[in-house]
This record gives C-alpha cells, structure tokens and sequence, in this order.
C-alpha cells in the first residue's frame, strides 16, 4: 500500500511521542477477526501490563509490534514510526522484508518458552545476533554478553547448555540474548508462565531491574503482583478490545466493567 499521510496523521518530534501508539488496529486471520480496534499508548519507560483471558488478542497485538504480523486497519506506531512503513515526504512506502528485519532488531521479544539456540551456551546465545546480525567483533560480543550474563544473574553459568539450565536460568537467557540487540523496547509475553513457580521470582527480579533501568517494557502477564508493584499502566483485554485501562492498582483493586470483574475473580 502507498497511500497519504495528513499532516495531523504525522507525529511531530519525536521527543514528547509515545513509543507504541495504537488506533484502531485491527487484525483478521481469514474470517476471524482477532484485534477489532486496539487504541493505546505506551509512554517512553513505562512498564505496560496486558492482561486478558486466553484468546483476547494479547500476542497477536504483540507480534503485530514486532513486525511478526501485518495489521489489516488502523495504524500503529513504535518510536515515532509507523510499522511496517517507510515515510518518504507525506507519502507511504511499505517496507521491504530487509527493512522490517532492521526495525525488528530494536525491539526485543520474550516468549513463554525460552527458545534458546539448543546447540549453543549460554554465552554463545547472547554472542550470536549481536556477531551475525550486527557484525560485532567476537571478543567485543563476548565481553558484552559475560556483562549482560552477569547482570541477570547467570555469570556463572555462561558455558552451560539450555539443557543444563532451569527454565527459570533458560529465562533470563533469553533476557539477556534480547537486549544484547540494544532494543528500545521489551515486549514480554507470558515470560513466566512456563516456569515452576519457584523458579518465577528471579525472573521478575531481573525485570524489575530492567524496569528501574528506564526500558520500556510491554508485558503480558498474569501475574498480578508484578503488574500492581512495578506496572505504570495495566490493559485488560478481552475479545479483541480494550475494556479497561488504567493504573494497575485502580484497575486490579477497582474494576469498572463486568468483563473485568469477572476475570480478576477467577485469576486474583
Ligand atoms: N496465525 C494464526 N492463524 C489463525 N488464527 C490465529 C493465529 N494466531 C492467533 N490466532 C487466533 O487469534 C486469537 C487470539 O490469539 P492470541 O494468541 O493473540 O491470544 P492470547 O490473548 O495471546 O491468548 P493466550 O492467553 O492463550 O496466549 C485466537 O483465537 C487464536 O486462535
Ligand atoms: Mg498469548
């Protein structure tokens, strides 16, 4: 699609912009209409929590941020862009898949399960984008990645396979594998939710770090104490909408909506 942009459709500077705003996104696939007009705003360093039953849209809204999946209506922005185009004057250009593969480099993604490279350490998985993608030198990638090892916690473990880790160490990996990329911001979906519940404590601990340190982070998640502590704002989604946002206390301790309600009572 090339199409126009007008001028108040065109964020001015980028200094006071949101990094994620949403309007009206829309998502089918085939007939199923998956997001039906998601409009939202995430603020440069904030903590965002999505919350929602299994099937709202959660992922699907995030892999549309990354670029995984194309929106079918509405128009959504990372950092001032609008994905999956290129603006030249006030004309749109869609990108080419070189591009999307650049814009999906700043943007570090968290899945449920780990997917760490099996064959590699853990070590050689924070080394490897940075070296293959980046073309950092190896031992400049190496001394990063020991550094981004240690920082979650993991420096003694930099020469063990995912197989000789726990899932919650697999976890903090895979955190530190994403922000080897240097992302301007975390999307996080279920991070914790794979994990023995013994084992989810240090991986919250290590985004609460990453939070105090001004990353922006989108997480879904249902863990509600993570979301109340260190959330600024909280998302319930449901059926491909939007139903309630607010300050994670407000909306965890007072729901407005039925639909709200009723969900935090079966998972609170
Ligand atoms: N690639 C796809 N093709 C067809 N349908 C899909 C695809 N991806 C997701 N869906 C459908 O879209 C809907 C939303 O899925 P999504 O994974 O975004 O939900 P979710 O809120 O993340 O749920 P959960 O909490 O279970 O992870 C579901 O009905 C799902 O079956
Ligand atoms: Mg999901």
């Amino acid at each position: 699609m090339t199409g126009k942009l007008s001028k108040q459709q065109v964020p001015a500077g980028r200094g006071d912009l949101p990094m994620v705003r949403a309007e009206g996104v829309h998502k089918s696939f085939g007939q199923v209409e998956v997001l039906k007009g998601i409009d939202l705003e995430v603020r440069a360093g904030e903590v965002f929590c999505l919350i929602g039953p299994s099937g709202s849209g959660k992922s699907t809204f995030l892999r549309c941020i990354n670029h995984l999946e194309k929106i079918n209506a509405g128009r959504l922005w990372v950092d001032g862009e609008l994905v999956g185009y290129r603006q030249q004057g006030d004309k749109l250009y869609e990108l080419r898949d070189r591009e999307v593969a650049m814009k999906r480099r700043d943007i570090g993604m968290v899945f449920q399960r780990f997917n760490l490279f099996p064959h590699m350490t853990a070590v050689e998985n924070v080394m490897e984008a940075p070296v293959q993608v980046k073309g950092v030198r190896k031992a400049d990638a190496h001394e990063r990645a020991m550094s981004l090892l240690a920082r979650v916690g993991l420096a003694d473990r930099a020469g063990h396979y995912p197989s000789q880790l726990s899932g919650g160490q697999q976890q903090r990996v895979a955190i530190a594998r994403a922000l080897a990329m240097d992302p301007k911001l975390m999307l996080f979906d279920e991070p914790t939710s794979a994990l023995d519940p013994e084992l989810v404590g240090d991986v919250l601990d290590v985004m609460r770090d990453l939070a105090e340190s001004g990353m922006t982070m989108i997480v879904v998640t249902h863990e509600m104490g993570f979301a109340r502590e260190v959330g600024d704002s909280l998302v319930f989604m449901d059926g491909g909408v939007v139903v309630e946002s607010g300050r994670p206390r407000d909306v965890l301790t007072n729901p407005q909506h039925k639909r709200t309600q009723s969900f935090l009572s079966k998972v609170l």
